[in-house]
């Protein structure tokens, strides 16, 4: 168990200037060490570390602790985690919660394959990766950046890597679960050969998956890369490429550039943006920029300068926008990727691009040739609506307001009127959504023009029953007014619809031809076509559940209630 009594231990064996130090560094200051505070941005040094006292505290922000609270806020992992790593650190051995189980030695098992393989490639490299060598110089990476990021090569073999690992006592049974390997008719082999091999790290460091990428024409075929697939230790969308190594960077910088290849991002590096990550190829993910937001609330995404890096840029920035990171766009000319930029021109001409980024409102407006206006607003209004905090929210449509000149009350209504719409989603198909329904144009038709039916009409029914969205906005408009005289108040009444669109609907019910439409009939109508909409969705969901035998139930009942309705119905045209 992990106790008090360990994490005692873990403190006492843990010399908090050696530990820090490690980190950043750290000049000695009486009987104290002193650095610049690695948590909040200043130029003297008020953050101290206290040897005797085995603690530190930042005089400038007020941040102190001990070592267990610095790994954790310094590498931003959880608190048990700090302390797991510490106790690595001085070789005390973890005791586990509970017994050590099955699933965690496997883990283990492919953890140690990853690294036994890292460690298999990279020689490769050094010793048979002559042409692979050849491919990375030409492309401009250095020998140190391969070092650093252990960049390996794949023999052209089918069993080069299977038998280097059972040389090293792995079991073949293993092999196919690591997703190093593939197996056909009983016969596991290689899955990457004759490649250039991008190891991806996970945040604590270990290799945990590959790209791997042709530099031949020949392998280029079969395609650029060949990736790993999902594995019990690897979620290609839980993952970026480079975090590992530009974490602190992007934290002491407070942005982070998200590229897309692991070329733009080794170029990226090595041009001194060591504050970089790459998505891995795929569309950025919640999870990926929920990973980034640990390190900084400022993203600056630098996509290929192309229609399909522009549209990949607009998706990721809304992305981070809805978990309420503040998202720039990169604006590279049309025919260059990071890296090709990069290769082209100074690492100053990137920084200038990235001092005019664009927020997403920006680049859209700016974009109109790839998303017209009208598009470019509903996906903005539809991140907000999935905004978590309220006041970046607010801040948000403030800002689509100020950059489309849009009234910010009518992207309040269009979200209102959205939500309604998407509380009935489940229940109401979207192919209802902007049907016309003349029964309750009607109604509504007849509300307006006399005032003392809105009572009656609301015992009978809701909003919930009209399906084209425009009467259904404009009935709970009325029904949140119901004492509001607006025939004799119209104009004032209008003031109610911050909606051009609906406001001209409703002034032209105020002012149409009086028509004395049969109420009781339109009431009818809508309830017996919403009677039997909510049948037809029963009818689908009891193919999803056919033993639910209440929704049997309400189906038997909502028959019964039409029936008794269409009897209504006989009978008035009776008489
Ligand atoms: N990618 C992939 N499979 C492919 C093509 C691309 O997985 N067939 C992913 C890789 O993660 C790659 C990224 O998408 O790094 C970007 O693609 P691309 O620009 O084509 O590759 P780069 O690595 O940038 O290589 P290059 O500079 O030669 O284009
Ligand atoms: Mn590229």
């Amino acid at each position: 168990m992990i106790d008090d009594k360990f994490t005692q231990t873990v403190i006492n064996n843990t010399n908090i200037v050696d530990l820090i130090g490690s980190y950043i560094s750290l000049k000695r200051s009486g009987s104290n060490y002193k650095a610049c505070c690695p948590f909040h941005e200043e130029k003297t040094g008020s953050f101290m570390v206290s040897p005797s006292k085995q603690i530190y505290k930042c005089f400038g922000c007020g941040k102190a602790g001990n070592v267990i609270t610095f790994v954790r806020d310094y590498e931003k992992i959880s608190y048990m985690d700090a302390l797991k790593k510490l106790a690595e650190r001085i070789n005390l051995e973890i005791p586990d919660n509970k017994k050590n189980s099955k699933k965690d030695s496997k883990l283990e098992l492919i953890y140690k394959i990853y690294s036994l393989t890292n460690e298999y490639y990279v020689e490769n490299l050094k010793k048979h990766g002559n042409l692979a060598k050849k491919y990375l110089a030409s492309r401009s990476i250095s020998e140190e950046t391969i070092t650093k990021f252990n960049i390996g090569y794949a023999l052209d073999s089918f069993s080069g890597l299977k038998k280097y690992l059972q040389r090293n006592q792995i079991n073949n049974n293993i092999l196919v679960e690591t997703g190093l390997f593939k197996a056909k008719d009983n016969n596991v082999y290689d899955m990457f050969r004759d490649r250039i091999m991008f190891p991806i790290f996970a945040i604590n460091g270990k290799v945990i998956a590959y790209g791997g990428r042709a530099y031949t024409a020949e392998q280029e075929k079969i395609g650029k890369y060949i990736n790993s697939p999902t594995t019990p230790i690897y979620i290609k969308s839980k993952e970026l490429y480079g975090l590992y190594h530009s974490r602190f960077d992007i934290s002491k910088k407070n942005y982070a550039i998200i590229a897309e290849g692991y070329l733009d991002f080794l170029r990226l590096w090595e041009c001194g943006f060591t504050n970089s990550v790459a998505s891995l190829g795929t569309a950025l993910t919640d999870e990926q920029i929920q990973l980034l937001g640990r390190y900084t609330k400022h993203i600056n995404i630098l996509f290929d300068g192309d229609k399909a890096g522009k549209n990949a840029a607009i998706k990721a920035a809304g992305i981070a926008v809805k978990h309420g990171l503040n998202a720039k766009i990169i604006q590279l000319p049309e025919n260059e990727d990071p890296d090709s930029f990069l290769i082209n021109n100074p690492p100053m001409a990137l920084q200038h691009l990235i001092d005019n980024a664009l927020t997403l409102n920006e680049f859209l407006k700016m974009n109109q040739n790839l998303i017209e206006t009208r598009e470019a607003i509903d996906y903005l209004i539809d991140i907000s609506k999935q905004m978590t905090d309220p006041i970046s929210k607010d801040l948000f449509l403030k800002d689509i307001s100020e950059s489309f000149k849009i009234q910010e009350s009518s992207l309040r209504e269009q979200i209102a009127k959205q939500s309604f719409v998407q509380g009935h989603d489940v229940q109401k198909p979207k192919k209802f959504e902007f049907k016309k329904s003349i029964a309750e144009e009607n109604l509504i038709q007849s509300i307006l023009q006399n005032n003392n039916i809105i009572k009656k009409v609301l015992q009978e029914i809701d909003f919930d029953y009209f399906i084209n969205e425009d009467m259904r906005i404009i009935f709970k408009i009325l029904s949140d007014n119901q004492d509001f005289d607006y025939n004799e108040r119209t104009a004032e009444f209008l003031n109610k619809f911050d909606n051009e669109d609906l406001r001209n609907k409703v002034s032209g019910f105020f002012l149409a031809d009086a028509f004395e439409f049969d109420v009781d009939d339109l009431i009818l109508q809508i309830k017996v076509r919403k009677y039997q909409e909510d049948i037809n969705i029963i009818n689908e969901e009891i193919t999803k559940n056919p033993d639910n035998a209440e929704l049997y139930e309400r189906k038997i009942f909502l028959k019964r209630e039409i029936q008794a309705l269409s009897k209504s119905v006989v009978h008035k045209t009776l008489f």
